[in-house]
């Protein structure tokens, strides 16, 4: 068992997008104003707005094995970009990543890691086993006896043994209820025990007890195993508040 754990330190990150539109999007418009002989304007209206966006402005933060780093930020103030950046999905302009003090490599990090996104993406008609035993048979190379005790002991940890049998569900189909999908939500990102966990905004759109639930539970998680735990918390801001707050939970 590696008992190291994972340390991840960004450093620097600055990340722009280009707010820049297309000029036309669809042929069919610009047929039209070939026709009336005027598609010169559109460009020197979008040539006047800048170019660039800046998301993320030289942002520092450092997640420690054995606990849990909360991201806390209004709506729009790049956590989710933050994260992504962190998970490796996305590639800042600046800035440098290091995982225990060497730099990033992806391929391996992307072993080592599971990123939940903020929306459930669910099979409605699986049950809670199969969902888990689906990713399982994905990511785990393991025999059959094997990958349901991990499903099992999984369960076990996510407070889903209850509901092993029930379906998920969705708006149209009765299920779980949104903290037990959300925890199955995690639990397809958690079945090959990554070092390092990064959730966008776990607690959103739960009731409080849901949401403290799923707190508790990543909590332990980071607790017992020594894993790294990233998340993002919606934060509703003030209206000054633009930059994103780098804060760590220790309940
Ligand atoms: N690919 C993109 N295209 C357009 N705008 C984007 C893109 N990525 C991020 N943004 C913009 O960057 C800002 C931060 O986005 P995001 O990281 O999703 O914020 P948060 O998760 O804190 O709500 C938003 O204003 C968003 O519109
Ligand atoms: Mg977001």
């Amino acid at each position: 068992m590696k008992k190291q754990g994972c340390e991840i330190e960004a450093m620097g990150i600055t990340y722009k997008i280009s707010s820049k539109k297309r000029e036309h999007p669809f042929k069919i418009f610009t047929k039209k104003q070939e026709i009336n002989q005027e598609p010169k304007q559109v460009i020197n209206l979008e040539e006047a707005s800048p170019g660039a966006k800046h998301v993320l402005k030289d942002v520092f933060c450092r997640a420690k094995p054995w606990e849990i780093l909360a991201i806390v930020g209004p709506s729009g103030a790049g956590k989710s970009s933050l994260l992504e950046i962190l998970a490796g999905k996305l590639t800042p302009q600046n800035g440098t990543i290091l995982v225990n003090q060497n730099p990033i490599d992806k391929a391996r990090f992307k072993r080592i890691s599971g990123y939940v996104t903020q929306k459930d993406t669910l099979f409605p008609l699986l049950t809670v086993e199969e969902t888990l035993m689906f990713s399982a048979r994905l990511r785990l190379r393991l025999p059959q006896a094997q990958l349901s005790s991990s499903v099992k002991s999984l369960m076990k940890e996510l407070g889903l043994d209850h509901v092993a049998m029930t379906r998920v569900g969705d708006d149209r189909i009765r299920g779980i209820s949104g903290g037990e999908r959300r925890r199955v939500s995690i639990g397809v990102d958690a079945i090959h025990d990554p070092e390092v966990l990064i959730l966008d905004e776990p607690t959103s759109g739960l009731d409080s007890t849901s949401a403290l639930q799923i707190i508790d539970m990543l909590k332990a998680m980071a607790e017992t195993r020594g894993r790294t735990i990233i998340l993002s918390i919606h934060q509703p801001g003030f209206p000054d508040c633009e930059a994103v707050q780098l804060n760590t939970y220790d309940g």
